[in-house]
């Protein structure tokens, strides 16, 4: 159909067990602490922000003196985002390192402007293009408005009614309050486990620490770190969305209450970010464009994987590569876990069940038929003094430190160092040690856990006489003396965050957060980035490998990381609620930046039933990071392993191998703008108010929603769907003709519903087992009206580059971009393309080779038909020649409301 021009060739579970019994205590009571601070000076800047300075108004030592004397500065950074920094303005604070998130500079401290005021208060409103920020004296408070409603979108000022205080400012506890209108709804400040869905649930706790803890059903703090909720408020029927950043690395605990929202934050600076959006899908483009566009990930990451830990030898690697194809089920990624180490130490392995001659001729098997390998990595460091990964790494001083030796603590070698990623001596040492590994084992990616940092012991080990037994099982039940430190103020800060949900110390299971990293950066206030400076030298290392584009999946995260790596939502849980909740999660990392996440399909521990697995791989289909994985300790759960499953299996993840173009141009729209992968329906539908709280069903891109069954005994779904048509994408014949309600729907053991709504062109393969063999078939295209619609247009869109290409974009003439169009009116349907570079797609002779039009039945079906240009005679079955390519068109018909 595309003319000659515009072709598209186209853990610790100990730790689980303690907290599910657990409540928290007190955490909903705020205490007012002190006056706050006024406003003394005022000025502008050559760069056009405004520099002010604050002066406290009446001691208080409730956690801590206060610091007396503040800076401010404001600065419209573009149009859509607002900064508003404060700090000490008389001595340096922490701050999250301008090198790992690159950003302007803050002003340097002026030290005389607010002592000799300077200037006058002369302005009350600093205005941008889409923001204006205002501010109160005295006591000082400030408030951002969006122009184009009037919004408020915070404001720091409280009156007496207000349930919290003014500004604090000291050393080791920040608090600021913002008032929100009570429909707001809200979304992000994660990662935490979220058992009310995506909408933050007013008076749950929101702790932010990067922990490894696993999901459990309190709101605890999981893995990662990111400070940033998205506010979506219905004024008068229409929507609008605005984000806030609070970019600090310090622990802190927000207190949602509907109405308000207060930060209380143990360390670093207030360093606001606010992104005017209106839309949804604005919001996550400015904040992207701020925090790092999500990474580009090859083509054969969105197939599926399979991983576990306790494949005790490479025959069992072979032997589930073997079952998957027997059971026609698509992989493409064969992961391993520590098993394949020597004495679970990190680059290594172990000779004896992973015998190198034998793991090579097994990739080079493998590779040939374009699947994939990755293993894991564990940054904790086995001190061994045979072991040459930890001798270089001693000799070039890469570790964290603690009284000035390497910090020593505990995970599954026994005793471990931590490698210091903020260090750059580090990240070369790494780079090197990536590098080695490679030329032993070409792995095609690499999966670093355990990186919040995850420690067996609180404190500082001692290792002692005897040393660690290292053997084939998990090396955990060891060994070392883990000794409690002289608690520092860093050991036991006057503010307890509520840490796993408990207020346990903040360095339980952890660094000591008196350890200190390079340049004496304590690790209290770097903690929470740990994964996230890991994730950057894995990155470098890789790329700096063979040019490739690299694939790296991490357990911690922090603003940014999607800029480098994929995420899967750690060690859940084999149980239906575990199932749902990784649905919220999963939307919100989209919200986060890093739209390349999944949950383990089928749960890590314990087993899951033969009827959850079903379920769970019908929704993990569709996860944009799609991988089976389970705890050492679990029964097998591939999912060849229950007949049930595989056929659920076959047909869930077929259709995910048809829709590979689609998730390849998604993770396109994603790199280049930061549009989730997966999305809640509200990206797609803002006005619609009764989709703001859905976590139960989720959209791929803006028109594919998958409606899944996540309750056990169901053979039906109740669905949400927003007002128009929606055609099941599995026949492709039922329609779903909403006024903006739910339907009931079919769905049977292997049945999982997937709509595409009117209006969409959605790019299809015919499948496979293997993407790189999916990859070479014929597309076909599905074209979506509103039933009946005299007049409609449908759009569509894709993208295809050589994903061994480290980049992702137009221009370099390897890439295709082919926008699609269709329109109907009054029976005459026309289909057509817009090429803006074709040649990746012309060189592998890709063509379309069916497209199917939805939506005809109300108008009797289509009179006539034009495809890019070419007037088609008869509407079905039609076999079109033209000077390059062969094409079948295809019209089908049929709607039949399903209840
Ligand atoms: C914890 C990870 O979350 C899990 O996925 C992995 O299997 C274990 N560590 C063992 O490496």
């Amino acid at each position: 159909m595309w003319s000659s021009t515009t072709t598209l060739c186209l853990s610790s579970l100990l730790l689980v067990l303690i907290l599910c019994v657990s409540g928290v205590s007190s955490y909903t009571n705020p205490k007012i602490i002190g006056k706050g601070y006024r406003l003394i000076s005022i000025e502008e800047t050559p760069d056009g922000g405004i520099l002010g300075h604050l002066q406290l108004k009446q001691k208080s030592n409730t956690y801590g003196p206060d610091i007396p004397l503040l800076q401010l500065f404001v600065k419209h950074e573009t149009d859509e985002r607002l900064r508003v920094h404060i700090t000490d303005a008389e001595k340096q604070r922490w701050e999250v390192p301008y090198n790992l998130l690159p950003r302007e500079q803050a002003p340097s401290l002026k030290q005389t402007i607010g002592r000799s005021r300077k200037s006058p208060i002369t302005v009350s409103e600093y205005s941008g293009t889409e923001l204006v920020f205002s501010y109160t004296a005295d006591p000082f408070g400030f408030a951002v408005k969006r122009k184009s409603d009037k919004q408020v979108l915070f404001n720091s000022s409280s009156d007496s009614s207000d349930p919290y205080g003014e500004l604090v400012f000291k050393d080791q506890y920040l608090e600021i309050s913002t008032k929100l209108p009570k429909d707001a709804s809200l979304y992000g400040l994660g990662e935490n486990s979220q058992p009310h869905g995506i909408k933050l649930y007013p008076n749950d706790p929101y702790t932010l620490y990067t922990t490894d803890v696993s999901a459990i059903n309190l709101n605890t703090d999981l893995y990662g770190s990111h400070p940033v909720y998205m506010d979506l408020r219905n004024v008068g029927g229409e929507a609008y969305a605005h984000a806030v950043l609070l970019l600090n690395s310090n622990g802190m605990d927000v207190f949602y209450r509907g109405n308000s929202l207060t930060y209380k934050v143990i360390g670093g600076v207030f360093d606001f970010y606010f992104f005017a959006g209106s839309t949804p899908l604005a919001v996550v483009d400015q904040y992207t464009s701020f925090i790092g566009r999500p990474a580009p990930m090859p083509y054969w990451s969105l197939g599926f994987h399979q991983c576990r830990w306790g494949y005790h030898n490479l025959s069992v690697v072979e032997d589930v590569v073997a079952n998957y194809k027997k059971a026609q089920i698509p992989l493409d990624v064969i992961w391993n876990d520590d098993d394949h180490m020597d004495g679970h130490k990190d680059f290594t392995l172990n000779p004896k069940n992973y015998p190198r001659p034998k793991l090579l001729a097994f990739l080079d098997k493998i590779h040939k038929i374009g699947m994939k390998y990755i293993v894991i990595i564990d940054p904790g460091i086995g001190v061994n003094s045979t072991y040459g990964v930890y001798q270089r790494g001693i000799a070039n001083d890469v570790f964290i430190k603690y009284d000035n030796e390497p910090y020593l603590a505990q995970v599954w070698p026994g005793a471990v160092n931590f490698p210091d990623f903020l260090n750059p001596k580090t990240v070369s040492w790494w780079g090197d040690e990536v590098k080695r590994f490679h030329e032993l084992v070409p792995v095609d990616g690499l999966w670093i856990d355990m990186n919040e940092a995850s420690n067996f012991c609180s404190g500082k080990c001692k290792i002692p006489k005897g040393q660690c037994p290292t053997g084939s099982g998990p090396g955990w039940i060891c060994c070392l003396d883990c000794k409690n430190i002289t608690k520092t103020r860093w050991d036991d800060p006057p503010y307890k965050i509520n840490a796993s949900g408990l207020q346990v110390p903040i360095g339980f299971k952890t660094i000591a957060t008196s350890a200190y990293h390079y340049n004496g950066v304590l690790e209290y206030d770097a903690h929470s980035l740990y994964g996230f400076s890991q994730s950057i030298a894995t990155h470098q290392a890789l790329q700096g490998l063979e040019g490739k584009r690299p694939f790296i999946l991490t357990r911690s995260t922090y603003v940014g990381s999607g800029k480098y790596a994929a995420h899967w939502t750690g060690d859940n849980k084999g149980t239906w609620e575990d199932l749902r909740y990784s649905i919220s999660t999963v939307l919100n990392f989209g919200i986060f930046g890093v739209p390349m996440v999944g949950s383990d399909i089928c749960g890590f521990y314990p087993a899951p039933t033969e009827e959850l697995c079903n379920r769970w791989i019908e929704v993990g289909a569709f996860y944009p990071f799609s991988r089976d994985h389970a705890n050492f300790y679990s029964p097998r759960q591939e999912l060849y392993q229950w007949e049930s499953v595989a056929e659920s299996a076959r047909n869930a993840l077929g259709m995910r191998y048809k829709l590979l173009p689609y998730l390849y141009t998604l993770n396109y729209e994603a790199h280049i703008s930061g549009a989730p992968i997966a999305r809640p329906l509200f990206f797609s539908f803002p006005t619609y108010t009764e989709c703001y709280g859905l976590s139960t069903q989720f959209l791929l891109g803006s028109g594919l929603m998958i409606s899944p069954v996540l309750e056990q005994g169901k053979s039906e779904v109740k669905a949400l769907f927003p007002p128009g048509s929606w055609y099941s994408l599995f026949d492709m014949t039922q329609a779903v003709n909403s006024k903006g309600q739910y339907f009931t729907l079919e769905a049977p053991l292997h049945v999982v519903n997937v709509h595409l709504y009117q209006n969409n062109i959605l790019p299809m393969q015919q499948g496979g087992t293997i993407s790189k063999e999916a990859r070479k078939t014929p597309f076909s295209l599905v074209v979506t009206f509103p039933a009946g619609a005299s007049t409609a247009t449908a759009k569509g869109n894709i993208f295809l580059d050589d994903d061994e290409l480290p980049e992702m974009k137009l221009g370099s003439g390897y890439s295709t971009y082919v926008d699609l169009y269709a329109t109907v009116s009054e029976g005459y349907v026309k289909v057509w393309s817009e090429v803006q570079e074709g040649k990746f797609a012309l060189d592998q002779g890709w063509i379309v080779e069916k497209v199917s039009v939805l939506g005809l039945d109300g108008i009797g079906g289509a009179s006539a038909l034009e495809v890019d240009g070419t007037a088609v005679t008869s509407v079905s079955n039609i076999e079109l020649s033209t000077s390059e390519q062969e094409y079948q068109e295809e019209v089908e018909d049929g709607e039949k409301k399903t209840k």
